[in-house]
C-alpha cells in the first residue's frame, strides 16, 4: 500500500466507521428480545405439571427411610398403618428453629392411659414407635414389672421362696419370655416331663405344691424312695391306691385313716386302741392274709 491509498482510507474511514457502529446497535437491537436472564438453557416443559401429586405412598417414604420402614415390617405389629396417620407433619423440622418434639407424633393423640394414670413416659419403655411391642428390658422396664403385673410379686413376696430372692428379669430375660424350668433345674427323675412341673409348682411360689389325685407315684418315689419300695410290694389293698389319693391335694398333707374307714371296728376297741396303727402296724404296707 503506498502513501496515497492511505491517505485516502483515512479520509473515508470515519463514515464508514459510523455506517458499521450503527448496523451493529441494528442488530443488537434486533437480539434484544433473547435476552439472556440466565446464564444456562433449560428448555421449559409445563407437560411436567399436567398431573395433579397423589399424596406420598408408605413405600414412596419407604425408599428414603428404609430405617422405619424395615421396622414397621418386621416388627410394626398393629403400627403397620399408613406412616401419615401418625405423622401428620413432617418434613417441617428445621434445625436451627429446633422444636423437633413439636412435630413428632403423640402416643396420646390415639392412646389413652394404656398403663394407669402414673406410667406417662411411653418412649422410655416404647424406645421405637416403629416396633412398638419391642420393650428393651432396662432398668426402666425392671423396677417396674409390679406396676402392671402386681400377681407374681404379690405371690413371690407372700410366700418366701428361693425364687423371691431371683430378680424378675433373672427369668424372664426378655419382656414377655417365658424359661423353661430345665434352663435352670433337672427333672426329680428320669423321663419327666417339662409340661408335668407346673401341675405341682406354681413357679411364683414353688414351694406351695399342689397336685391331682392321678399324680404319679413315681414323683413322689423320687424323694420318699423307702416308702415307694414298701408300697409297691405290699400285697395290701393299700398298694393299689395312688399316694396322692390319700396324700391328696396339697405336699405334706397325712390323711386320718377314718377318712375312707367311717366305722371299722366296735367303738369300744376304738375307745381302748384310739390309733389305727397300733394294730394294723404301717399304713403303707398293712399286714393281710390276702394276696395283692
Ligand atoms: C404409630 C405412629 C407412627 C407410624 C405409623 C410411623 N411413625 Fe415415624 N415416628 C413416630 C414417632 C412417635 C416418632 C418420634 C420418635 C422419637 O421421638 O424418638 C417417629 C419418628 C420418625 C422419624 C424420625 C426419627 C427416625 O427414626 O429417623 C422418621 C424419619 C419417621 N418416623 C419415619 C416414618 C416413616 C417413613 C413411616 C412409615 C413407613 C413412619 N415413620 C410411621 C411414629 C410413627
Ligand atoms: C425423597 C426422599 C424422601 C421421601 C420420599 C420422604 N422423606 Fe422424610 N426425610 C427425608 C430427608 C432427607 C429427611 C431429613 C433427614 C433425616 O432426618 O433423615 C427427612 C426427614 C423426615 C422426618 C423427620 C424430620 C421432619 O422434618 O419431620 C420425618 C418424620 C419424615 N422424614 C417422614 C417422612 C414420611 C412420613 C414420608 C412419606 C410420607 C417421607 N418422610 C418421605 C427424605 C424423604
Ligand atoms: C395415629 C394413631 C396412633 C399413634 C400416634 C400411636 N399409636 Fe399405638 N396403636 C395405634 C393403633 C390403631 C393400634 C392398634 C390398636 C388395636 O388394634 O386395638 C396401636 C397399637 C399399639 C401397640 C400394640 C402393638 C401391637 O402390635 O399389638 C403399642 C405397644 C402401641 N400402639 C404403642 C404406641 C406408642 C408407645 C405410641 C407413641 C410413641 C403410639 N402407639 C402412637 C395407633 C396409634
Ligand atoms: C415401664 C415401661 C412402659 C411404659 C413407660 C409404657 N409402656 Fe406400654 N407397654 C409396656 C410393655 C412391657 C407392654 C407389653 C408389650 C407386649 O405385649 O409384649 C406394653 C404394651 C402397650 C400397649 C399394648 C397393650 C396391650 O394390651 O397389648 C400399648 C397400646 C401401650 N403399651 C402404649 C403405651 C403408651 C401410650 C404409653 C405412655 C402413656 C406406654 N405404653 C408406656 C411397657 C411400657
Ligand atoms: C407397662 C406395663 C408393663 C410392664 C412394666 C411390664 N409388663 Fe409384662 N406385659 C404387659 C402387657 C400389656 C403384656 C401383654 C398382655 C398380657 O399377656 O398380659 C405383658 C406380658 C408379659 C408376659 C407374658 C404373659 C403371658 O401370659 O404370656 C410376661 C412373662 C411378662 N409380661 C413379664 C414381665 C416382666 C418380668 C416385667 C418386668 C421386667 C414386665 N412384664 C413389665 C405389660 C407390662
Ligand atoms: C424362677 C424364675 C422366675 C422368676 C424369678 C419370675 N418368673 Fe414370672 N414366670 C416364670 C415362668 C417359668 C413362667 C411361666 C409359668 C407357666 O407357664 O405356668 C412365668 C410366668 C409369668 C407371667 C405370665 C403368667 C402369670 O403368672 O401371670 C408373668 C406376668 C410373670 N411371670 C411375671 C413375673 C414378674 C413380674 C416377676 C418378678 C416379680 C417374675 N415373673 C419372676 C419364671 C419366673
Ligand atoms: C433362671 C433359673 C431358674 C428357672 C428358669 C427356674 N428356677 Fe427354680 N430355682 C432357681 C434357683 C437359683 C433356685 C435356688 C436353688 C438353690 O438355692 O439350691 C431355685 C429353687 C427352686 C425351688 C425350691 C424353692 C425353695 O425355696 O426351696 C423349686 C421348687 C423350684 N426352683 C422350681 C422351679 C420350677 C418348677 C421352675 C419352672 C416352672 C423353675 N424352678 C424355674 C432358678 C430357676
Ligand atoms: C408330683 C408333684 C411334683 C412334680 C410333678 C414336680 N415336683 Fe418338684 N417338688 C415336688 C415336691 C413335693 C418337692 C419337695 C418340696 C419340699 O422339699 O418341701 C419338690 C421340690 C422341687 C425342687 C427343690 C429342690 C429339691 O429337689 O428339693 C425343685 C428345683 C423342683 N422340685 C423342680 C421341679 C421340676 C423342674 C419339675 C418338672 C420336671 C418338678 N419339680 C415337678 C413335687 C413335684
Ligand atoms: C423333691 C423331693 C420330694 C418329692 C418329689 C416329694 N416329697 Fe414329700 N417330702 C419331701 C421332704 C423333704 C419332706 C419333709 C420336709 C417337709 O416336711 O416339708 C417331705 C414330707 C412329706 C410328707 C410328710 C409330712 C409330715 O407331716 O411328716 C408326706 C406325707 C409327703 N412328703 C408326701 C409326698 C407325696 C405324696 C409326694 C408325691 C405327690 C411327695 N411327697 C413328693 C420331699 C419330697
Ligand atoms: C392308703 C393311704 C395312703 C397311701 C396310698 C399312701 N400313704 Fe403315705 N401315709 C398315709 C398315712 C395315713 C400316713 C400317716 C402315718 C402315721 O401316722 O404314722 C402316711 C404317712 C406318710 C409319710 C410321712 C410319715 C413317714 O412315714 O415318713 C410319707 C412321707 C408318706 N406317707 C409318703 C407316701 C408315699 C410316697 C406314698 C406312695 C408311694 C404313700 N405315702 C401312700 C396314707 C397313705
Ligand atoms: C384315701 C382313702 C383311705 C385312707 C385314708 C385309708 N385307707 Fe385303708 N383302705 C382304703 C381302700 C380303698 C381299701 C380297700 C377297700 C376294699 O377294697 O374293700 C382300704 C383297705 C384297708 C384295709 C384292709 C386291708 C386290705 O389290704 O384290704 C385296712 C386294714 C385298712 N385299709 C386300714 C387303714 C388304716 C389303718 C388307715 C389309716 C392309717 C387307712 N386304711 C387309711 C382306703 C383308705
Ligand atoms: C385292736 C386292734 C385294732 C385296732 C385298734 C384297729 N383295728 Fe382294724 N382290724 C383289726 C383286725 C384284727 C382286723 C381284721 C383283720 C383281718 O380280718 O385280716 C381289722 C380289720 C380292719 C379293716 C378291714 C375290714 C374288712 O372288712 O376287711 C379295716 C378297713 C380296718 N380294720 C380299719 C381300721 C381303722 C380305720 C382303725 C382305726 C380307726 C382300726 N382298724 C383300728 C384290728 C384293729
Amino acid at each position: 500500500m503506498n502513501r496515497l491509498n492511505v491517505r485516502r482510507l483515512k479520509r473515508i474511514s470515519l463514515p464508514v466507521g459510523i455506517l458499521l457502529a450503527v448496523m451493529v446497535l441494528a442488530v443488537a437491537a434486533f437480539a434484544g428480545e433473547g435476552k439472556k436472564i440466565a446464564t444456562v438453557t433449560i428448555p421449559p416443559a409445563p407437560e411436567l405439571y399436567a398431573a395433579t401429586p397423589q399424596p406420598l405412598t408408605v413405600n414412596q417414604c419407604g425408599q428414603c427411610h428404609p430405617g422405619p420402614f424395615g421396622n414397621l415390617k418386621n416388627d410394626g405389629g398393629k403400627h403397620r398403618f399408613d406412616c401419615q396417620k401418625c405423622h401428620s407433619t413432617f418434613h417441617a423440622y428445621n434445625p436451627k428453629k429446633g422444636g423437633w418434639d413439636a412435630i413428632m407424633p403423640k402416643c396420646s393423640s390415639c392412646h389413652a392411659e394404656p398403663h394407669g394414670k402414673a406410667v406417662t413416659d411411653c418412649l422410655n419403655c416404647h424406645t421405637n414407635p416403629h416396633a412398638p411391642k419391642k420393650v428393651a428390658m432396662d432398668a426402666r422396664l425392671v423396677n417396674a414389672c409390679g406396676t402392671c403385673h402386681p400377681g407374681p410379686k404379690q405371690e413371690l413376696d407372700t410366700f418366701p421362696s428361693k425364687h423371691t430372692k431371683l430378680g424378675c428379669n433373672r427369668c424372664h430375660t426378655s419382656h414377655g419370655f417365658k424359661p423353661s424350668c430345665f434352663t435352670c433345674h433337672k427333672p426329680h427323675h428320669e423321663g419327666q416331663a417339662l409340661a408335668t412341673c407346673t401341675t405341682c409348682h406354681s413357679v411364683h411360689k414353688p414351694r406351695q405344691i399342689t397336685y391331682e389325685k392321678d399324680s404319679p407315684a413315681v414323683t413322689c418315689g423320687s424323694c420318699h424312695g423307702e416308702i415307694y419300695g414298701k408300697w409297691q410290694k405290699t400285697p395290701s389293698k393299700h398298694g393299689k391306691l395312688n399316694c396322692a389319693v390319700c396324700h391328696h391335694s396339697k405336699h405334706g398333707y397325712v390323711p386320718q385313716c377314718t377318712e375312707c374307714h367311717a366305722a371299722p371296728h366296735k367303738a369300744f376297741i376304738l375307745n381302748r386302741f384310739p390309733k389305727c396303727l397300733t394294730c394294723h402296724l404301717d399304713v403303707h404296707n398293712l399286714p393281710t392274709k390276702q394276696a395283692k
